[in-house]
């Protein structure tokens, strides 16, 4: 690996030092992470043009002091475990905070700058029973490597440009046609563009239909990384409350809709409650949009796992007003590095939504959309949701039934019908803290939901994920909870 260190060899300050607190102070930006390997003294001491007496010499106090380790055989790493006083060291990084910098920034900036933000290693526990992982082990690599490589040959196209914003066109082809199968979209492959997953998807459509101030309702509680894409853009959030039936959409009458100008939902299955929107409340929420003039955000993140009864159609194939832009993604299905989902929009909005999606991005990489085109239209897509459903359905068997047996009344489990996860409400006289403590003792990860609430709420709730577990860590992982937790 690549280090820069900047060095001053004129300085009275002796090189060992300089290079010491050079690479303690990239420990401490987090520009190098806990367990990332560190180069060789050898090939640092090439790279920096100095002895490499000098570079263990500075390595060997990083050693002491703890910011390094030494594997034998394999090299030197930052340290897995940095105590929180070394992170919390000095201020390292000149002026961290960016609002107080002279630089004048965007309100967009601005509010970055206020809201924390921070990528979290998962903790390293023996069962993580964390939210939203798919079962990559279960992922047919072979056959994804084999189309990769067929592709790679096939021609030379795709190490270019692409000149279609809406992304590949056979990939638009191809989901217009699994959608109309699988989830009863109306859709041409003219409407839909193809996004770097979901989260670009809002950011887009915040992008060509938010003004700051305008109001978005969502349910509450309701998926976080969604709310922070509006409240980068300023929107002002009305809650709506969620019951077993998903959105309660009576409360939306209730709502001055000169202001709202969106509804974001999970429909098929309410993250994180896991709740259906029943048909009832779906036709009754089409008709206040559409007589409000507000648009639908229906996220369909992960609706192709139904256990017991069968699919529920998308919304957007219920609506005949052009409301409902439609968000799917393949993060669940296939893998969330894949970074590919789509938006089925209204025709209007399609070269406004292409255009700023250019502006951002320029594009999809090609060859990622051609293999998952070659993945959809020989069939791989839904056989491998279909094998995926057997194996998540057996999965959350062991899962409920762990959960029932073990904690009987003080629990109750919702949203077990769908997905890859389901949320729990213990009865137990337990902070939520506490419980987090508590399961973490004994290596198990659960997450609360209170976060995903904006309102307060979520108390006792939390969000247990099954989809890269197997089933002897399944039980085992709530054997161990209800160890601590009785
Ligand atoms: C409600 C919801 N929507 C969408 C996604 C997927 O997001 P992306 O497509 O950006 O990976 C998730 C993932 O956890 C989710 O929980």
């Amino acid at each position: 690996m690549e280090l820069t260190l900047h060095l001053n060899y004129d300085s009275a300050i002796p090189l060992h030092q300089q290079v010491y607190a050079g690479i303690r102070v990239a420990i401490l930006a987090c520009r190098l992470l806990p367990g990332q390997r560190v180069p060789s003294t050898r090939s640092l001491s090439r790279s920096l043009n100095i002895s490499r007496t000098t570079i263990t010499q500075s390595y060997e106090q990083l050693l002491t002091e703890g910011y390094l380790e030494a594997k034998h055989g394999s090299g030197t790493f930052v340290c897995r475990q940095l105590p929180d006083e070394l992170l919390h060291a000095e201020t390292i990084v000149p002026n961290a905070n960016p609002t107080s910098s002279s630089i004048k920034l965007s309100c967009y900036a601005n509010y970055l700058a206020e809201t924390p933000f921070a990528l979290q290693p998962e903790p390293t526990v023996e069962i993580s029973f964390r939210y939203g992982r798919p079962a990559l082990k279960q992922f047919p690599i072979a056959l994804w490597r084999k189309l990769l490589s067929q592709r790679c040959q096939s021609d030379f196209q795709w190490l270019d440009y692409a000149l279609d914003p809406q992304g590949y066109y056979p990939l638009r082809a191809a989901i217009a046609q699994y959608l109309s199968r699988a989830r009863a979209v109306q859709c041409q492959p003219e409407q839909i563009v193809i996004t770097n997953g979901t989260q670009q998807a809002l950011d887009l459509i915040l992008r060509v239909l938010l003004e700051p101030g305008d109001a978005i309702a969502l349910e509450d509680p309701g998926y976080l990384s969604a709310r922070k894409v509006f409240l980068s853009h300023r929107a002002k959030l009305l809650p709506i409350p969620v019951d077993q039936s998903g959105l309660l959409v009576e409360k939306l009458a209730h709502l001055a809709t000169d202001q709202v100008r969106l509804v974001y939902v999970t429909p098929s299955h309410q993250f994180p409650t896991g709740a259906t929107l029943s048909l009832a409340r779906r036709l009754e929420l089409l008709s206040w949009a559409n007589q409000a003039r507000v648009l639908i955000l229906e996220d369909d993140y992960d609706s192709e796992y139904r256990y017991g009864d069968r699919p529920i159609p998308a919304l957007q194939g219920l609506d005949n007003s052009g409301s409902v832009l439609y968000i799917g993604t393949f993060s669940k299905v296939l893998f969330p590095s894949l970074r590919i989902g789509y938006l089925v929009l209204p025709p209007q909005l399609v070269p406004l939504i292409a255009h700023a999606k250019w502006l951002s991005d320029r594009q999809i990489p090609t060859l990622e959309q051609q293999v998952l085109t070659d993945f959809i239209e020989e069939g791989h897509l839904e056989s491998h949701i279909r094998k995926m459903r057997a194996h998540y359905d057996r999965a959350r068997q062991i899962l409920v039934q762990a959960l029932r047996s073990h904690f009987g009344e003080q629990i109750e489990i919702l949203g077990e019908k769908a997905g890859i996860h389901v949320m729990v409400r213990f009865s137990l006289s337990i902070s939520d803290t506490e419980i987090l403590h508590r399961a973490e003792a004994v290596s198990v990860g659960i997450m609360p939901a209170a976060p995903h609430y904006l309102v307060n709420g979520g108390e006792g709730e939390f969000i247990l994920g099954y989809g890269e577990l197997d089933e002897t860590a399944i039980a085992e992982g709530i054997h161990r909870l209800a160890s601590v937790l009785k």
